[in-house]
């Protein structure tokens, strides 16, 4: 780790510590999100960490942020997912936005004082993506919207929106991208899912019905929002690997602290070859899929932006994360299934890594089609 990142977990281990970990139990069961502490970690510069300072954001590279949400996560994978969907929105506006929409939009994301979401999914088109049925139909002065959005991470407590509706045929082509706002008319949101894990984040449907959204709210032009959605995912995806890496982290760390001070047969349990396995290959988990976020994030910062070792990153990091949650739920034995120990919290938080941002079968797909390319070409 570089100095930078250093400082960076280090500041926010303090403040996971004493503003994220006191709550985060009560919170997962009660399914509440603190806007106030989303707020606090942008006031410490890491609303909009690797946007330009121009728009308010912190310039940092993605090799430094990854390691902020490897952080976070360590106490909450609800605020390190809100705080990496809200960063791939912003870097969606900034890449793609004109500059009236950058100036708009970016600063309050930027300074976490508001939450960015991207709504691509729908009840019928998950996976298959570019299937979409919600349309944009274009009117006079910009797009009326019809049709509905599911499992919208942070919708309702998100203020701006960036939607994948049908502008024209089927298939990727026919796909733009809009910029809506929380509060147009027409725009309303549907149920809030009841869900295993990342319970303090808020989940919900998002509801079109003759929705106005202006001309100037089109991000870049009609028929480029799949590109914009599948590009954004690339580096999405990875992020949503540092997450995954911070909750194994700190899932190995209480087996553990726990391992070496439980005793069983006269022993520490740590002492038993069995569990001392486990955890070596946790380990060993863990440091590869950090190595391979990392390098991801790295050939972003390079602008060499590898959208296939993402997918890998992406795949590695949250099947580990399933991997090693559910070891460290064994190793604390009948308390490990208690909520006694966050441990339980943590198997069931890891579950829906590997489901977000394309399932781990996608991050397949993607692998395996530029295998392909590669053999062919
Ligand atoms: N960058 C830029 N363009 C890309 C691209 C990328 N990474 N991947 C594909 N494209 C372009 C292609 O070049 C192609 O353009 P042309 O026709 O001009 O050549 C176009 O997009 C269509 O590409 P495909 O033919 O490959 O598209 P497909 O329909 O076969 O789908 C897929 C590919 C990989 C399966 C895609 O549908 C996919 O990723 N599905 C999963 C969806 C997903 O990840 N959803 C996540 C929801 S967001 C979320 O989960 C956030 C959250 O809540 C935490």
């Amino acid at each position: 780790m570089n100095e930078t990142q250093l400082e960076i977990q280090k500041v926010l281990e303090r403040f996971r510590l004493e503003q994220i970990e006191p709550y985060a139990e009560d919170d997962d069961r009660d399914e509440k999100f603190r806007i106030e502490i989303y707020r606090a970690l942008g006031a410490l510069g890491f609303g909009g960490m690797t946007l330009p300072e121009e728009f308010g954001g912190a310039g940092m590279s993605y090799e430094d942020a990854c390691s902020a949400f490897e952080e976070i996560a360590k106490s909450s994978v609800a605020y390190a997912v809100t705080l990496s969907v809200s960063t791939m929105v912003q870097s969606i506006l900034n890449n793609f936005g004109n500059q009236k929409q950058k100036e708009k939009y970016l600063p309050a994301l930027t300074s976490g004082q508001e939450i960015g979401a991207f709504a691509l999914s729908e009840s019928s088109a998950g996976s298959d993506a570019s299937s979409l049925k919600t349309t944009a139909k274009k009117v006079d002065g910009g797009y009326m919207l019809n049709g509905s959005k599911c499992w919208i991470s942070s919708a309702g407590v998100a203020k701006t929106y960036i939607v994948m509706a049908r502008t024209g045929g089927e298939g990727s082509k026919g796909v733009s991208a809009f910029i809506v706002e929380d509060g147009m008319k027409g725009f309303e949101y549907g149920k809030k899912e009841r869900k295993m894990g990342w319970r303090a984040s808020p989940t919900r449907e998002l509801l079109f019905q003759n929705c106005f959204v202006p001309d100037e709210n089109l991000l870049k032009e009609e028929g480029f929002g799949f590109k914009v959605a599948m590009s954004a995912l690339d580096s999405g995806r990875f992020t949503i690997g540092a997450i995954a890496v911070g909750l194994s982290q700190r899932a190995l760390d209480e087996a553990v602290k726990y391992s070496l001070t439980r005793e069983q047969f006269k022993q520490p349990i740590f002492d038993f070859q069995g569990l001392q396995f486990m955890m070596a290959d946790m380990a060993t988990e863990i440091a590869a899929s950090r190595l391979m976020v990392m390098q991801s994030a790295k050939n972003l910062d390079a602008g060499a932006s590898d959208g296939t070792l993402a997918a890998m990153a992406k795949l590695k990091s949250t099947d580990t994360a399933m991997k090693v949650t559910t070891d460290a739920v064994q190793i604390l034995g009948g308390v490990g299934y208690t909520q006694e120990y966050p441990v339980e919290r943590f198997m069931r938080d890891a579950k829906v890594l590997q489901i977000v941002e394309g399932t781990n079968q996608i991050q397949r797909v993607v692998i395996a089609r530029s295998l392909k390319k590669n053999y062919e070409s």
